[in-house]
């Protein structure tokens, strides 16, 4: 398995190729094999003669006790089971093939294989770079409850970004994380569950930190990361999971107190849509005016030549 390697590599310093051999039970052949696959992966090796391999960057790999040394008393008390990961499809479809919750679960990868987006979007997962974390657990209160749900998850990633002096990033609605028009960070909820039965709700944040290079031609949207904007200097991976967690739970448990009332006026620092003139387009057709801001629902209202109207779904565009 590669990442016994990568976790050997990751500090960046360098290991000998003998060591490396020794460690894995192979032959320096298949060390060198291994290392030139770990290109797939966007990672890159130096060798040097005499010192032996070390990636061209170091890599700071998830780790449960950092990540809990991070964490609120409410947050770890609310987390019921962890599940980190090094390589999967995705966090969410993991997540969503799991029995039923009975607890609250939290999902953490070094590397999506097929990172879900948005309607059908794939989400660029490379390893060790970004956070890609899923929390699920049961729903009682219904399909009705997701609603203003998929808004405070955003703004539980907005308060994460401020904590981390970033005041500058906000979200379009319904919860695309933007900073300066490019996309920073995404959020899909999906959800699984018999009509009339229990539901399970998948909550996905995906979150840009350091891109790999080479990455990022995949994606098909302006987009940055929080090494970008920091100067090179981006938050540890593992205290942002951390953060986003506690800021997480406390939205969820703000949210199932108060509902959608509590975020109404919070939302107005975020809003990066209201005032502007937006096209919505929906499955059928595409709605133009000025975006009004949300109502108690945390539906979009857009002013448009038939009057104020309010959508519950549907994807925004700024127009400039
Ligand atoms: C978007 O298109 O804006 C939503 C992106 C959501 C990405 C996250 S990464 C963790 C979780 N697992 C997935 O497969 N997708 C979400």
């Amino acid at each position: 398995m590669a990442f016994e390697l990568i976790r050997r590599l990751a500090d960046g310093r360098f290991v000998s190729g003998e060591e490396l051999g020794q460690a894995l039970g192979i032959g320096r052949a298949a060390v060198w094999k291994r290392l030139k696959n770990l290109e797939n992966y966007g990672l890159e090796v130096h060798a040097v003669q005499g010192k032996g391999y070390r990636l061209s960057e170091p890599l700071e790999l998830l780790d449960q006790t950092r990540i809990t040394e991070h964490l609120t008393p409410q947050a770890q008390q609310a987390i019921g089971k962890w599940h980190l990961l090094e390589e999967i499809d995705s966090t969410n479809a993991y997540l969503l093939k799991r029995p039923l919750p009975g607890v609250l679960q939290v999902a953490l990868a070094e590397h999506q294989t097929q990172g879900r987006g948005r309607r059908g979007r794939p989400w660029i997962s490379p390893l060790g770079r970004n956070i890609y974390l899923s929390l699920s657990w049961t729903l009682d209160g219904g399909i009705n409850q997701a609603e203003g749900l998929s808004l405070v998850v955003g703004m539980a990633v907005a308060r994460t970004l401020g904590r981390l002096g970033l005041m500058d990033a906000g979200i379009k609605w319904p919860n695309d994380i933007h900073w300066q028009q490019k996309k920073l960070g995404g959020i899909l909820l999906e959800m699984a569950g018999e009509a009339g039965g229990p539901c399970r709700l998948v909550v996905g944040v995906g979150l840009n930190v350091k891109m790999a290079e080479g990455q990022d031609q995949q994606i098909d949207q302006p987009w940055v990361d929080l090494a970008t904007i920091t100067m090179g200097q981006p938050p540890s991976r593992n205290k942002l999971a951390a953060m986003l967690l506690n800021a997480l739970i406390e939205v969820l448990q703000e949210y199932q107190q108060h509902g959608m009332a509590k975020f109404l006026v919070e939302w107005r620092r975020y809003d990066l849509v209201s005032g502007r003139e937006v096209s919505l387009h929906l499955p059928d057709r595409v709605v133009t005016g000025y975006a009004q801001g949300i109502d108690e629902t945390g539906a979009l209202l857009v002013r448009t030549e038939q009057g104020v109207q309010r959508f519950v779904s549907g994807e925004v565009s700024l127009r400039y």
